[in-house]
């Protein structure tokens, strides 16, 4: 099918896992316009899940989601149940990069990100894309999936994409939907917060501990919110930062229970030079 466009025919691979939202959507309309032909996964990923997480309870919506990519004109949509994908024996190999999977996210969900590898890498393999799209919205998987692809020398090119928010601020989610009306009234507040550091940071403020402890006791006032973290790194190699010096790029990351829910956000800050 490929070969009908040429030889320097493209084809784009957006991974999910279903449930598809509006965040998705706007993805699959990035990827649809730089590709000849567009090829979209989903795939509840187990080895992503560790066992008291979601995993049965994950939202899934396959017909919407088959109109969905119907619609925006997806040529191939692949969503292999979990046999095809894994075979019927115990997987003994894995994918895991060092040093940036174990804080962030991958504190408190260990092993998810060799999770998230492994199958990215199938998927590498299986519908061999010219080039792939992660959302900046998962900021930590998408710096992980780029290491990977080029520690293992994937011919695949990694292209970021924006995060979509709903009116108020909330960065879209699948998890979203867990939420309780009151909770979802409270949850832009994430956003504004993560806003709020940024502004702070334009305007001089270069003490990332001072910033991060602020923006924690704000966040734990509300009714339901637990900070699991709040953090400045540096977008390379996702190590913290203290002191943000002057003209630095840091990435803000949180990770906030809002009741059960465990919602993540981030925001790109520079301190002026
Ligand atoms: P999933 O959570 O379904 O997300 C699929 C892709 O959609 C990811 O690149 C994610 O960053 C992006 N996305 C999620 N919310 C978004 C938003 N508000 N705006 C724009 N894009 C958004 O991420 C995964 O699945 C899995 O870990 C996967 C990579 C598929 C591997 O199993």
């Amino acid at each position: 099918m490929l070969a009908a466009f040429g030889e320097s025919a493209s084809l784009g691979l957006f991974p999910t896992m279903g449930y598809l939202h509006a965040g998705h959507a706007e993805m699959i309309r990035i990827a649809r316009r730089e590709n000849h032909l567009l090829a979209v996964s989903i795939f509840v990923n187990p080895l992503q899940f560790s066992p008291h997480e979601d995993l049965q309870n994950y939202p899934r919506s396959p017909e919407a989601d088959e109109q969905l990519c119907r619609t925006l004109g997806v040529d191939l949509l692949f969503m292999p149940s979990v046999e095809e994908m894994y075979g019927k024996h115990t997987v003994l190999s894995s994918v895991h990069v060092e040093l940036l999977t174990d804080h962030l996210c991958g504190a408190s969900r260990p092993g998810h990100f060799d999770g998230v590898c492994t199958v990215v890498a199938k998927l590498f393999n299986i519908v061999m894309p010219t080039r792939a799209y992660f959302s900046r919205k998962d900021a930590q998987q998408l710096r992980i999936v780029r290491q990977m692809t080029r520690d293992l020398s994937f011919p695949v090119e990694i292209v970021a994409g924006p995060i979509v928010r709903e009116a108020d601020g909330l960065a879209i989610s699948s998890r979203n939907a867990y939420l309780t009306a009151s909770e979802r009234a409270l949850a832009p507040l994430i956003a504004q917060a993560l806003r709020a550091v940024r502004d702070r940071v334009a305007q001089g403020e270069r003490d990332a501990t001072l910033l991060q402890r602020e923006a924690v006791v704000a966040l734990e006032a509300q009714e339901g919110f637990r900070v699991d973290y709040f953090s400045f790194v540096d977008p390379d190699t996702l190590q913290p930062f203290a002191l943000l010096q002057p003209g630095c790029r840091a990435l803000c990351a949180a990770a906030i229970f809002v009741g059960r829910t465990r919602l993540i956000d981030n925001i790109d800050v520079c301190a002026p030079g």
